[in-house]
């Protein structure tokens, strides 16, 4: 038994791309299949996929059914996020989505997962992107600070959110944590942040995070150790999309 993630699959089998900006890079070209393919060659059946948000385009359930048949027919248990471009994925209908796919996909927010003797704990989280102020060197002078307070009220959100799923898995008697965002932990202003330091609080031992694409973008945030917590971005384009190997 295994556990892996990756991210950002951002599926469209029935919709048009209305920016198709992501085809520029080759890594996205027929990248549908390319995943499969790895999927098919690295996981058992009994192993774990964690798609950790952006899973499909599609603005409803009908529109990213395709979407969902192909994730479905993935091998291994599905595991999935919900990121920014999920809009089929209201945050109130988690329970109702669960209830739809029962036994194919499960739906991580607001509840939680295992695997072997770990929690699976997740969301969307939420990171201040810009706009910044640069000069013409490319250093930040400044940046829009009203985006800014409006960012923190989401952090704040989502770290309840997070909060809440880490009591009801102790709770249930767990005591090691693997946490999930789809956002980066921090911004690219931040050295640590309200996530870091709930998985310091909860000793997650693993924080694994996607939502960071395109080779500018892949050093956005942590990677590797902090404060004994360890840090990966599973972005699809940054694996290449092949899925990483958590536990
Ligand atoms: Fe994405
Ligand atoms: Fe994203």
């Amino acid at each position: 038994m295994a556990l892996y993630a990756i991210g950002d699959l951002h599926l469209h089998f029935q919709t048009e791309l209305k920016a198709k900006l992501q085809m520029k890079d080759r890594v996205w070209r027929n990248h549908e299949e390319a995943f499969r393919k790895n999927c098919e060659a690295m996981l058992q059946p009994d192993d774990t996929l964690v798609l950790a948000g952006d899973n499909s385009f599609g603005k409803n359930l009908a529109e990213c059914e395709a979407d969902m048949q192909y994730i479905a027919a993935l091998p291994g248990r599905k595991i999935l996020l919900r990121g920014n471009h999920d809009h089929y994925w209201d945050a109130k209908k988690t329970n109702a989505l669960n209830e739809y796919f029962r036994g194919k996909l499960f739906f991580l927010q607001n509840n939680f997962s295992s695997f072997e003797d770990y929690a699976l704990i997740g969301t969307k989280g939420h990171c201040f992107e810009g706009p910044f102020y640069l000069d013409r060197r490319g250093r930040i002078l400044g940046w829009d600070e009203k985006n800014e307070a409006q960012s923190r009220k989401l952090v704040e959100r989502e770290t309840d959110r997070l909060l809440q799923s880490f009591e009801a898995a102790r709770a249930a008697g767990y005591r090691k944590y693997l946490m999930f965002l789809h956002y980066p932990p921090t911004n690219i202003l931040e050295d640590e942040s309200p996530f870091t330091r709930l998985a310091e609080e909860y000793r997650a031992e693993q924080v694994i995070y996607a939502h960071s694409h395109g080779e500018s973008r892949f050093h956005d945030s942590i990677q590797g150790e902090f404060h004994g917590v360890q840090y990966s971005l599973v972005s699809g384009d940054y694996l290449k999309w092949r899925p990483k190997r958590i536990l």
